[in-house]
Formats: structure tokens, C-alpha cells, sequence
């Protein structure tokens, strides 16, 4: 039996407010406990997305009737907000920045929008940047003009794991998170859809079915470089980005992948493979979000493996209510058995037993 402190997921999109048929703060929360985490920060792109006083109060209301372990909610950065936010910054997980991706309300269309919210999101809190490739760069860039924290989401490429272990060494201040499913994933390992041919002409339209994630899966010398540069990586996170399976065997597939229950087993199995070791669970998972998170400690939290259970990772039997994983038929070895969360029982055999509301808002500890 493996004992290990209770882990954090600085990246998880629980839907709730707005999109319950995929997931909300019971369902997300129970997979996360199943999965050995005890604390998540959830993402604003929510519906409505969190990007002022009333919308995150209006997920942080849902979250203290519901939630099963201990949160605390992004805010978004939008084109008019800035002020508003960094207010609001104490009582936030941090600023989630969508870079180069169009999206709703929380769309920045130019850098001259970002000057704002690198100006006045109160230091002691990190950026969350979703930038990719070069907007990456630029984000790093910002980082470093502003001389002020921040984190870049989803690791995927050689040219940004490698651009930011160089900023790194050079003082600025940039953190990064790596997903499961592009260290253990690559382009063309998500079967398309149910059957290659129920969509035809699904890949000329750019689609890409089960496997449609953001960042994209990547290539074997990306998913090597990964590997290789694991000192860089600060935390894992999941991306957990949950889409009912009927969504993502529609025609036009939404990106994400669910992860909440599939990480930490796959990161066991990858310790018995000898290529992770178990502190690099623990400072990945653990003490290096809370640093960089300035999250509280959870006293009497601690998470129950068997490292030599062996078993197929199934969708039937996960929390989440999306109803699938990439990962299904994959066999692991490493089963959380028993989740203690503030002196309480929380998860023990497969079974949730924190109650709804157990879970606390972490920066009103
Ligand atoms: C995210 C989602 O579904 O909310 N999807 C994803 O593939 N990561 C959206 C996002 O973070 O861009
Ligand atoms: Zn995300």
C-alpha cells in the first residue's frame, strides 16, 4: 500500500454553470476523488462564462451546494474586464487568458488586451495562459516585461516545452502543466468515430472525432521531447474536459478529453514501467501547484494505492457523466482504495462517501 498526500488538478472544466448534461460539481467532484484528487480548480468557460462579481458567484453558489472536494473557480479574462477581475482575485483559483483561440466573451483579439490584465492581476496568483506555439512565446514574453508569474496550460509541443525550460533559465517567471493524454497519446491513437466510415469526409473537414482535444495530439518527437524535459514540467494536469459521447460522435465533435479518474493510474503504471518516479507524482501533483496555486495545505488529506492492482480502465465504471475515455480497455497497474479529506472518509472501494457540500471553497479556508 502506497500513501500518498491528497493531489490537485489545476485544470478542470466542470461545466457547471450552464452545460450539466456533460458534467456539474457532483459528478466532477466524485470522479476527482475517484481519482485520488482532493482539490480541483475549475476552469470560466463555463455558460455564462466567470468573468465578473455575479458569474462567480453564480458558479461558486452551485459549487458550495454540490461539490464533494475542496475548489476554487477560475475567472476569465475578457476585453473589458480587467479591473473587475483582479478584485476579484482573492477569492479566485487565478485568470484563466485564452491567447489564441476564439471564445465567446472571454475572446482577446489583440495584445494591446492583454496589457491590462498583466498590469493589475495582483501578483501572488498566477496567469493561466491558453497559448499555443508562438503565442506561447508571446505570452512568456509578457511574463517577463511584467516581471509576474505565469503558467502556461497544456504543454504539448517540443518547440514550447523547449522555449520555456530556456525562459526558465533565464528567471522568468513561467510555470507549466503537461496532460496525461499528450505524454501517453499521439495524433491517430483516438479512433475517428464508432466506425471509420460513419462520417465520411470527417478528417478532410479537419475533424477528428473521439480524438478532437486542444491542444491537438501531437507527434512521437514532440510526445519524446515531453518525456525527456520532465524537470521542466511543474504539474500535471488533466484538462478534464468532458463532452457527452453522443457530442463527440456528432458531426461536428467538440474538443476534450475527461481525465479526472485516468491520470493518476496511468501515472502508477508508468512508475512500474520506470519512466516517472512516485516523488515526481507527488511534487507534480502536489507541492509544486501549491506553491504556485498559493493554495492552503488540507490537513488530514491523504490518498490510499494499491500499486499492484492490475486492471482495464473502463468507462462504465467512472464518475464522470460523460460515459467515455480515450483511454478505455487500457490496462493499468495502481488503484486508489481509500481518499481521506479532512480527517473524513471521502472515497473508500469504489465508492464516494463525501457528501454533497462536503467540499470548501479553498480561498475562503
Ligand atoms: C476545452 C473544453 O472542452 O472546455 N477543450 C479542450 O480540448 N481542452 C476547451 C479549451 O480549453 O480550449
Ligand atoms: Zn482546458
Amino acid at each position: 500500500m502506497l500513501k500518498l498526500p491528497g493531489l490537485i488538478d489545476p485544470h478542470v472544466h466542470v461545466r457547471e454553470p450552464g452545460q450539466t448534461h456533460k458534467e456539474d460539481w457532483d459528478t466532477a467532484t466524485q470522479a476527482a476523488l475517484a481519482g485520488g484528487i482532493t482539490m480541483i480548480l475549475a476552469m470560466p468557460n463555463t455558460k455564462p462564462p466567470i468573468f465578473d462579481a455575479s458569474t462567480l458567484d453564480l458558479a461558486l453558489d452551485s459549487a458550495k451546494q454540490k461539490a464533494r472536494c475542496d475548489y476554487a473557480q477560475y475567472v476569465g479574462a475578457g476585453p473589458n474586464n480587467a479591473d473587475k477581475v483582479a478584485s476579484l482575485a482573492d477569492k479566485a483559483a487565478g485568470l484563466k487568458m485564452y491567447l489564441d483561440s476564439t471564445f465567446g466573451e472571454l475572446r482577446l483579439d489583440d495584445m494591446t488586451l492583454w496589457v491590462p490584465h498583466f498590469e493589475k492581476y495582483p501578483k501572488q496568483y498566477p496567469i493561466v495562459v491558453h497559448a499555443e506555439s508562438r503565442s506561447m512565446a508571446a505570452a512568456i514574453l509578457f511574463a517577463a516585461i511584467y516581471d509576474r508569474p505565469v503558467h502556461i496550460a497544456h504543454v504539448s509541443l517540443k518547440e514550447e516545452i523547449l522555449l520555456i525550460k530556456a525562459a526558465k533559465e533565464r528567471g522568468i517567471k513561467v510555470t507549466c502543466e503537461v496532460c496525461p493524454h499528450h505524454l501517453f497519446l499521439m495524433e491517430g491513437d483516438v479512433p475517428l468515430s464508432p466506425s471509420p466510415s460513419a462520417f465520411p469526409g470527417i478528417r478532410e473537414r479537419g475533424k477528428s472525432g473521439r480524438a478532437e482535444v486542444r491542444p491537438r495530439l501531437a507527434t512521437q518527437e514532440d510526445v519524446d521531447a515531453l518525456w525527456q524535459n520532465l524537470d521542466v514540467i511543474d504539474c500535471f494536469a488533466t484538462d478534464h474536459a468532458p463532452h457527452t459521447l453522443e457530442e463527440k460522435d456528432s458531426e461536428n465533435p467538440p474538443p476534450g478529453f475527461p481525465g479526472l479518474e485516468t491520470a493518476l493510474p496511468l501515472w502508477l503504471t508508468a512508475v512500474k514501467d520506470g519512466r516517472l518516479t512516485v516523488d515526481d507524482i507527488i511534487s507534480k501533483m502536489y507541492v509544486n501547484p501549491k506553491k504556485i496555486f498559493n493554495l492552503p495545505e488540507q490537513a488530514d488529506t491523504f490518498v490510499e494505492v494499491d500499486e499492484n492492482a492490475k486492471y482495464e480502465i473502463k468507462a462504465a465504471n467512472q464518475f464522470t457523466r460523460c460515459g467515455w475515455t480515450p483511454f478505455e480497455g487500457w490496462k493499468v497497474k495502481g488503484r486508489v482504495t481509500r481518499v481521506v479529506l479532512r480527517g473524513r472518509e471521502a472515497f473508500k472501494d469504489g465508492k464516494v462517501l463525501s457528501e454533497k457540500g462536503f467540499g470548501r471553497n479553498v480561498r475562503e479556508y
